[in-house]
């Protein structure tokens, strides 16, 4: 794959470790939940590196001194639906006050076009950085959909957040959007006929949530 300015892959042995446990069969969905959390909050690291911070007086047991705090207020994260929103726990560990919007999105089995059933974001989020949540980027399609209504709304800063992403998926969303930052822990093979990332880890939803 072209290598994207905007694109962050993490490839880190910590992420890759839980990967491993993620993308197994026999995991169960409370240790699938725990895994995404856990992979999310190490991804939270890295990706709002770039975070909006502000100075702040802090007085030691010795003395005072300034020193800069997020402006937690400042941030919105907008899990998609469903899969999206077993990633919003580990961002709200490191950032609890940040702001949650949700989109609704799923992939028609026939077409794979995303087809939206909710939306709903928090107000003046044309204001915040807004990062989108969902563990699986395969056609890009949901992500791309996702963007624009995000931009619709007016906001200007925007990033992605996946665990497990397909070639195709990342081409689609970084060719499309050049200004939006996307954060991937792991970039796998390919997509199969059914638009499934190979090798990957089957249906995020199903898996966090045990409907199959
Ligand atoms: C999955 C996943 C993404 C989308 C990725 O959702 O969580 O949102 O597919 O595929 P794409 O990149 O080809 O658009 P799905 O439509 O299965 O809905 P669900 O989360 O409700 O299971
Ligand atoms: N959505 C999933 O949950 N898994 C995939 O492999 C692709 C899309």
């Amino acid at each position: 794959m072209k290598n994207y300015p905007n694109v962050t892959i993490f490839d880190h042995p910590l992420i890759g470790h839980k990967i491993a446990i993620l993308r197994d069969k026999n995991t169960g969905t409370k240790e699938f939940r725990e895994l995404v959390e856990e992979i999310t909050m190490l991804m939270t690291y890295e990706a709002f590196k770039d975070a909006p911070t502000k100075e702040v007086e802090v007085e030691t047991p010795l003395e005072k001194c300034t020193q800069r705090i997020v402006q937690e207020r400042k941030i919105a994260i907008v899990p998609i639906l469903r899969a999206g929103l077993g990633m919003v726990s580990g961002v709200q560990k490191i950032f609890p006050l940040a702001k949650v919007g949700h989109i609704g999105l799923n992939r028609d089995e026939e077409t794979m076009e995303p087809h939206e059933y909710y939306c709903k974001l928090p107000e003046g989020i044309e204001n915040m950085q807004v990062t989108l949540l969902d563990p699986m980027l395969a056609t890009g399609g949901s992500a791309n959909a996702a963007i624009r209504f995000l931009r619709q709304r007016g906001v200007k800063i925007i990033r992605l957040m996946s665990i497990i992403a397909a070639p195709q998926g990342v081409e689609k969303v970084a060719e499309a959007n050049p200004d939006v930052k996307v954060y991937v822990s792991t970039l796998d093979r390919t997509l199969d006929e059914h638009c499934y990332i190979l090798p990957g880890l089957g249906d995020a939803g199903d898996r966090l949530f045990g409907t199959k």
